[in-house]
């Protein structure tokens, strides 16, 4: 008898965490991608704020805007019918005040089909969490090294390698998990900080550049793709060469359209 789940809920998230089963989510943009990652068996697409990187080319998140987590999340959502679809809330869509925080997250809902939100930031955000939890929308944390706060950091540094970072970073995630997220991204912090988060929440921990003992993985789909060839960081696994080879393929079209030899009398109508 299949056991699969048709569609992955926010309660299936915890059952895995309960019986040590690990969780895979991946970022996705588009409709293409997001059908492909679905299809391989991807847990959770996670529409990523990152899409402001490498789909817009800007030097970080933070330009994003909510018409644009909008826009890419009504894209991913055609293109998936299993996994569990979150979506990013940008940089000022919900800082200023938690009326902001649930007039976004709701259109994320409403306008975008996403299934949850993600928001990032530890204690500071825990009220909007919990009043989100309260109107019925999942909300997945993050913290760590939270790109949002790129410029704070002084650059996309590892987070919570002072006693002080790591007492802010871990008292977050608890208060999140307190607050009711489903799940917490954990971002580029020592392994042995991210496997401390992991035991003491409830909740499944997603990491990124977190090590190993999260209860999940998220990357970047554009990193694991190696669509540009030139990015790479540490805790970055590329399982295809996707850039190279649109390279080789688009340049392989030039040189038949250059030539002649393209298109054949067999691509012709006659
Ligand atoms: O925006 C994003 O893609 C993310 C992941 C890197 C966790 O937040």
């Amino acid at each position: 008898m299949d056991t699969a789940p048709k569609k992955i809920t926010t309660a299936h998230l915890r059952q895995r965490k309960a019986a040590g089963e690990k969780i895979v989510v991946l970022t996705a943009y588009d409709v293409a991608f997001a059908r492909l990652a679905d299809r391989a068996g991807v847990d959770v697409v996670l529409v990523g704020d990152t899409l402001g990187m490498v789909v817009q080319g800007q030097a970080s998140t933070l330009p994003v805007t909510l018409d644009d987590m909008i826009y890419h999340a009504r894209a991913v959502v055609r293109g998936v019918t299993r996994a569990h679809v979150v979506v990013d809330l940008p940089f000022m869509s919900y800082q200023v005040s938690v009326e902001d925080g649930l007039r976004a997250a709701g259109r994320l809902m409403k306008e975008g089909g996403a299934e949850a939100v993600k928001l990032e930031g530890g204690e500071e955000a825990a009220e909007l969490v919990a009043r989100l939890i309260a109107i019925g929308i999942p909300v997945m944390g993050h913290v760590g090294m939270t790109p949002q706060s790129l410029h704070q950091f002084g650059g996309f540094k590892v987070q919570g390698r002072s006693a002080d970072q790591r007492q802010r970073i871990l008292a977050g995630a608890r208060a999140l998990a307190d607050a009711g997220a489903y799940a917490i991204v954990i971002e580029t912090v020592p392994a042995p900080l991210a496997a401390e988060i992991t035991a003491a929440v409830a909740v499944p921990t997603i990491g990124i550049g977190a090590g190993a003992a999260c209860d999940g993985q998220v990357l970047v789909m554009h990193d694991v793709l190696g669509l540009d060839p030139n990015f790479g960081a540490r805790f970055v696994r590329r399982y295809a060469e996707l850039g190279r080879e649109a390279e080789r393929a688009f340049a392989a079209y030039a040189a038949d359209v250059r030539s002649g030899r393209f298109p054949s009398p067999d691509e012709s109508y006659s």
